[in-house]
């Protein structure tokens, strides 16, 4: 039991990042710490605002809880809130890249961390995928616009009457050569796109309210408060991302002060677009019509506003883009740090003698989550996503309480009010969505993954584990 709760101590996790193992490195164009507190807001946006609120909305609204997918958003708000306080304070306390695998190491032992780590594939990789499926979505409805039609059995799954979803699939692999080669964000670009984003759903929301007809919100709860549940349960992915910003936090020049702001800033602004957005939408056409691939760009083609659509859906694929970086490096950055610890063969972090990056660990990552995204059914995967996460939030939040217990005497920029109070209800809320929102398929295929991780953690990482051959373990 004790090798399964070794922990990586915390000192070593802080003086890691201080040297050379920093998996920053692997951006060759690596920020300076000069991140700031709007840079970071913008980072969130960045990667928060994409497939959750342009495609899942539409889905959700339909299949789940009618005009009540507002209540759904707002759910699935409060219980990312909760898990973005946790975040914040472990961020504040132990500021170095990793996220959630990093901080759960550091305090709930190696053998969660690896649970955690396991399910972030899901979030990361499949989160990918899912981004890509509705990229492809607004993709083939833009160049149709322009006259070029793609056949369905191209640009749909075969799950949905199609063969292939091309388009997704070559978006990835697209993004992925561009990683492979070094190429990533930088800030100012990213904050370009994040105003062109934030543009695009201010703009949705302008033109949308003129053409609101009230009589599409009745009836409100067509499917119950399980359905608003249900509903949150699929649009929880439009929140994930705000962890994201925890992963950046040795390019921020104050990280203790500045990381939970940036944290809880982004989430706010989505939170507020979000609420605003589904309204909306769900006032332009009556929710029955509402499960396309496009819904945003859809509706306003639908009252006429064939220009404002087409604005929308230039906005959604530039958006979707960054969203897509960020899940794929995100991705990269993971496998590095348990390659690093020794939980997963060297051949994840070796790294490219002239481009500088994991380029055999991106290759692996790209070609497998392009086959997803080329025959995934988009909420089947978005559910996936959402079920790694979401274990993920639960994980962190307990991980603040221990935290609290072995190291009191840590300074922390931020602290979780209430705690531990705040952070168990953080917990809680998250395994509840997982139960009353997530399809029982999901849990079975989560259940499955899970199984398979510790096949590998039995059989592999334990006994290469570095923490676990060195003396340092506590
Ligand atoms: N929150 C991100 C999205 O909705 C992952 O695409």
């Amino acid at each position: 039991m004790k090798v399964l709760a070794r922990v990586k101590p915390v000192d070593l996790v802080l003086a890691e990042a201080a040297g050379d193992f920093d998996p920053a490195e692997l951006n060759p164009n690596k920020l300076k710490p000069t991140l700031g507190v709007w840079g970071l807001t913008a980072l969130g946006v960045g990667a928060i605002i994409g497939t959750g609120i342009f495609v899942l909305t539409g889905k959700a609204a339909a299949l789940s809880a009618g005009p009540a997918i507002v209540l759904s958003f707002v759910v699935a708000g409060i219980v990312s809130a909760l898990a973005a306080l946790c975040y914040a304070e472990l961020s504040s306390t132990v500021p170095v890249s990793g996220s959630a695998y990093t901080y759960v190491y550091a305090t709930l032992g190696e053998f969660t961390a690896w649970i955690v780590g396991w399910g972030l594939i899901l979030e990361y990789a499949l989160g990918a995928a899912t981004v890509a499926i509705g990229w492809s979505g607004y993709f083939t409805d833009f160049i149709g616009t322009l006259g070029i039609v793609l056949p369905k059995s191209l640009t749909t799954n075969p799950f949905d009457g199609g063969v292939i979803n091309l388009p997704a699939a070559l978006i990835i692999l697209l993004i992925t050569v561009l990683l492979i080669r070094g190429t990533s964000e930088s800030d100012k670009v990213n904050k370009t796109i994040v105003a062109i984003k934030l543009l695009v759903v201010a703009f949705f929301i302008v033109v949308g309210a003129g053409h609101v007809n009230p009589a599409n919100w009745h009836p409100f709860m067509p499917f119950g408060v399980g359905g608003i549940i249900n509903g949150a349960g699929l649009v929880f992915f439009a929140y994930i991302g705000f962890d994201a910003v925890s992963t950046s936090a040795e390019e921020v020049r104050n990280p203790a002060r500045d990381l939970p702001r940036g944290i809880m800033g982004s989430l706010a602004v989505c939170t507020v677009l979000y609420i605003a957005v589904s309204a909306i939408l769900t006032g332009i056409l009556p929710y029955t019509q509402l499960n396309v691939p496009s819904p945003v760009s859809y509706s306003l083609i639908q009252i006429g506003l064939n220009w404002a659509g087409a604005i929308v859906a230039v906005g959604a694929i530039a958006g979707l883009t960054t969203v897509l970086l960020v899940m794929l490096f995100g991705q990269s950055r993971v496998f590095f740090a348990m390659s690093r610890d020794g939980l997963l063969p060297a051949v994840f972090s070796r790294i490219h003698p002239r481009f500088r990056t994991p380029y055999l660990s991106s290759a692996l990552v790209g070609i497998v989550v392009a086959a997803v995204a080329a025959i995934g059914r988009l909420d089947v995967v978005a559910d996936l996503v959402n079920i790694g996460t979401l274990v993920a939030f639960a994980l962190v939040s307990i991980g603040v309480i221990v935290l609290r217990q072995t190291r009191p005497d840590m300074k922390r920029g931020f602290r979780v009010p209430g705690s531990p109070v705040v952070p168990a209800l953080s917990a809680v809320a998250a395994i509840a969505l997982v139960l009353k929102g997530l399809p029982v398929l999901t849990l079975v295929f989560y259940l499955t993954w899970l199984v398979i991780g510790l096949g590998v953690y039995f059989g592999y990482s334990r006994m290469r584990s570095i923490v676990g051959k060195s003396d340092l373990a506590a």
